[in-house]
């Protein structure tokens, strides 16, 4: 975890945010490489779930939102963490996190539990009252719902049928940690699959196995990865069966997504409240039906972070240690690197010329600064498959070198094949 944490910092991946300030309240800020390879996981997401489906639509619905939406979803009653300060110190702490003493300073002179709400509410206008209050979104799922009607009717669209969304999502978690496994700011990719009641129990399934493989088509080893279902004790106030896809971390198994059976209950609550009928024709039956929903809901932030540690390799080359982020290809926040082998101004135009060619197929770094062998280091540590070196000898026979992240293999191809053989070598 260390490793990760210092290789984001030190190859601008992910820094603390304000650091200059000393840093603020466990949030960060994606740097260049970083905010490239959250973008690629994004993509890899919607690619996956709409672009690649006929059964699923897109959305982008407001971050801030109205309190009427959360009133009825549950979340201002149900949305709440049970909170207990210690007396000695005065440290705060979930109390389900904690075994019955402050894990600061051991007292176990606690106080009585309270709900604390975990969504950030401001006000939308120049007056600070109950008029103006409006929250942000503690997850992107509830604008699928409150939109079911007006995309289903404009995208002619009945059960099943997804609605999915990427974005960010804010809760005010009294313990973020690990990084950025548990943010207060964080991003999510969730997805409202909208089914005949009497179907739900059998797209649960499907969707869970559909997520689960995911991660391991994007490279996780299966064996980092399982299905955890919930005991009822375990599920949220408006699910009637979850499973968690959890992946091993440093400190074991955890939560990268949970896949919920969340009944009607988020139709019917919109519905109720709004006064708007949320529900489908069904020709058969000729009955109008409220569907069922069943929600994969991923965390873009924590899976970036997944990947990242799955990835990570030490190995030797050239007797040397290298660290490599083995990152499946699409997600590599670069597919290619261009390295001239010294700073000269004829090898610079060749580079020139050959990025003119790669980069508009694909994300590519020039990379000018030290040695050759630090530059592949660096480029290994960041994940980029290829590397494509112009040397001297390219000047004459207009050929360049292609290696290889994984294997360091090198192969001498012509310029003129340069794009044709890079496209072969990547997968995706
Ligand atoms: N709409 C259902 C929902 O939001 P959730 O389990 O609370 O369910 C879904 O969140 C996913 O969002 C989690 O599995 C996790 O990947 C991500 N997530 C939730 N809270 C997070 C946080 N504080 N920081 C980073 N990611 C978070």
């Amino acid at each position: 975890m260390d490793e990760i944490v210092n290789l984001c910092k030190r190859r601008g991946i992910v820094f603390p945010s304000a650091e200059i300030y000393g840093g603020f309240r466990s949030t960060y800020d994606y740097g260049p490489i970083g905010v490239q390879l959250l973008r690629n996981v994004r993509e890899a997401w919607w690619r996956s779930m709409v672009q690649l489906r006929d059964d699923v639509v897109g959305l982008d619905a407001a971050i801030l939102s109205s309190p009427k939406i959360w009133e009825a979803s549950g979340h201002i009653d149900s949305f709440a963490d049970p909170l207990v300060d210690c007396r000695q110190c005065h440290e705060r702490w979930r109390e389900d996190r904690i075994a019955g003493s402050c894990p600061a300073c051991g007292s176990k002179d606690l106080t009585e539990a309270r709900a604390f709400n975990l969504m950030f509410s401001t006000h939308a206008g120049p007056v600070e009252d109950e008029s103006t209050l409006a929250y942000l979104r503690p997850e992107t799922a509830q604008g699928m719902f409150v939109n079911f009607s007006l995309v289903a009717t404009t995208l002619r669209r009945s059960p099943p049928f997804g609605i999915a969304q990427v974005g960010k999502s804010f809760r005010n978690e009294i313990t973020p940690q690990n990084f950025v496994f548990r943010t207060r700011e964080f991003e999510q990719m969730e997805m409202e699959y909208f089914v005949p009641p009497e179907d739900a129990p059998k797209w649960f399934e499907y969707w869970c196995e559909e997520r689960l493989q995911w991660y391991v088509d994007l490279g996780i080893p299966k064996e980092k990865l399982r299905l955890r279902h919930h005991g009822p004790e375990e599920l949220s106030h408006y699910a009637v069966q979850t499973a968690d896809v959890e992946f091993e971390f440093p400190w074991g198994f955890d939560e990268l997504e949970g896949v919920a059976n969340r009944t009607d209950y988020d139709l019917r609550a919109h519905a109720a409240a709004s006064g708007q009928r949320l529900e489908y024709f069904d020709p058969v039956s000729q009955d109008h039906i409220v569907p069922y929903v069943i929600e994969p809901a991923a965390g873009a932030t924590r899976a970036m972070m997944a990947f990242m540690l799955a990835a990570f390799d030490v190995d030797e080359v050239a007797g040397e240690r290298r660290n490599v982020l083995r990152l499946h290809h699409r997600l590599a926040p670069y597919k290619v690197a261009v390295l001239p082998l010294s700073k000269n101004d004829a090898l610079a135009q060749l580079v020139s010329k050959v990025l003119e060619m790669l980069k508009p197929h694909y994300m590519c770094d020039r990379d000018v600064t030290q040695s050759i062998g630090r530059r592949y280091r660096r480029q290994d540590e960041i994940g980029t498959p290829l590397c494509v070196t112009v040397d001297f000898d390219s000047l004459e026979d207009a050929a360049v070198t292609i290696r290889e992240r994984d294997t360091t293999a090198q192969v001498r191809v012509p310029i003129s094949e340069l794009l044709q053989e890079v496209s072969g070598r990547l997968d995706c």
